[in-house]
């Protein structure tokens, strides 16, 4: 007998489904929480501090990936469109507290100018008064906000000091809303705050995807370590249908059941933690998937001459287990054609190093094509999910990536971002 959700699957959705009972759901309710920048009112002349994610990676010198640089245009061309005097407010790297030519955020100017198709002026904390000078319309970076040791207290003095420069404040860094900072979260209390447009649209896409999503929902966890994500897996049991768990967390739960794992990488000290997740999960209904054939080496490099795929059970003393197999990765992929909904963080295996990147493609490829077809919402996010979603081809065929590492894994154990709490309408 087919189970609920299979049966759903057999019975058929038309694409169209998803938007019309999403709206249904009430999920484009979510930002009816939330000030925007539809209620900001009237710009024109008007200085507006936008708090977004300049924390970019370089590369000799160069932005590398300037991924977090365009999500900022819809809110930075809207306000200035309307003759806002845009002041960009952000931290590049971590200073510690003090001024270095290092974290400057004079070294992304360039690229950002060329993502805008605008000049963008640079105004150093010495030399503040040049916001006065600049016009309508206009667009300058200030500053790295860490150069001062109270933007990551949250100091008053800070947040008054960056409140003299605007009237309103927009906050557009979702990466950076876990951060009760100065620049995240005190100025929000100090001027009249809003979520721009990229904020919005994470804050959607996340309710979308675990606040009132549609069932059934499924989770792909991966990642090297169980310890860091201990919060997360405990969070999600209790909210999504399956539960797939990937990369060294695998290991670590294949080994509290008792499978040898060789020498792969496990934390065989969470075992029991591991165990009490697993119990958890099927008092809460929710399916974990754990891989049942795996690909393994004798040594971690690029196609090594031991490479095999196993039955997770048959995995020798000296093997690691560097990638999910062909077989479960058929059944993962046939567990997603169930669902409605899918958050993804983390790769199944050790994605950057051939062929152990295989499990995380195909399955990545599985759910875009979902997606596409109209068959699946498709959320993903943190650190090295969307490296490993480019890897596959499929970044842009995603409902939505997010743009944060830390903040997405802080929103996936259900913790509430004070950068976010701080927009709220009271
Ligand atoms: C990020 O890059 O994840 C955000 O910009 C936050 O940076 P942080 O981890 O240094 O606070
Ligand atoms: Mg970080």
């Amino acid at each position: 007998m087919p189970s609920e959700a299979e049966a759903q699957l057999l019975l058929g959705f038309a694409p169209s489904d998803i938007s019309t009972s999403l709206d249904a759901n009430g999920l484009g309710d979510v930002m009816t929480a939330f000030r925007t920048l539809d209620d900001i009112g009237e710009v024109h002349g008007k200085r507006v501090l936008v708090r977004v994610d300049l924390n970019v990676p370089m590369a000799d010198g160069q932005v590398s990936d300037d991924t977090r640089l365009r999500a900022t245009l819809p809110t930075v061309t809207e306000l200035a469109d309307k003759g806002a005097v845009v002041l960009l407010l952000a931290h590049f790297g971590r200073p510690k507290g003090r001024p270095s030519s290092e974290f400057s955020l004079s070294h992304v100017v360039p690229a950002y100018e060329a993502v805008l198709g605008r000049a963008v002026r640079f105004i150093d904390w010495e030399a503040e008064d040049a916001a006065a000078g600049l016009q309508p319309g206009d667009v300058a970076i200030l500053e790295n906000s860490r150069f001062f040791g109270g933007e990551e207290k949250n100091d008053p003095a800070v947040v008054e000091r960056f409140a003299r420069l605007g009237d309103l404040y927009v906050s557009d860094a979702f990466s950076a809303a876990h951060r009760a900072h100065a620049s995240t979260e005190g100025l929000a209390h100090r001027l009249p705050s809003f979520a721009g447009r990229a904020m919005e649209a994470e804050l959607k896409a996340l309710e979308r995807a675990l606040g009132a999503p549609e069932r059934p929902v499924a989770a792909v966890v991966g990642g090297a370590k169980v310890s860091t994500k201990l919060e997360v897996l405990r969070h999600l049991v209790a909210k999504v249908d399956h539960l797939i768990i990937g990369g060294g967390m695998a290991n670590t739960f294949l080994a509290a059941r008792g499978v040898a794992v060789g020498k792969s990488l496990a934390e065989h000290d969470l075992a029991g933690t591991a165990l009490e997740i697993l119990d958890a999960a099927e008092r809460a209904g929710c399916t974990v998937h754990l891989p049942y054939d795996v690909v393994v080496a004798k040594e971690f490099a690029a196609n090594p001459p031991s490479l095999r795929t196993c039955n997770v059970h048959e995995v020798a003393a000296d093997e690691m287990i560097l990638d999910v197999g062909p077989a479960a990765v058929e059944a993962l992929a046939d567990v997603l054609k169930t669902c409605r909904t899918l958050v993804w963080n983390g790769p199944l295996g050790a994605f950057e190093t051939p062929p152990f990147d295989a499990a995380t493609v195909a399955l990545a490829r599985t759910a875009a094509a979902l997606t596409q077809s109209g068959q699946l919402v498709s959320v993903a996010g943190g650190g090295d999910t969307v490296a490993a979603l480019n890897h596959a081809g499929v970044g842009d065929d995603f409902s939505f990536v997010s743009t944060a590492g830390g903040a997405f894994l802080e929103w996936m154990e259900g913790k509430e971002l004070p950068g976010v709490k701080a927009l709220e309408r009271t």
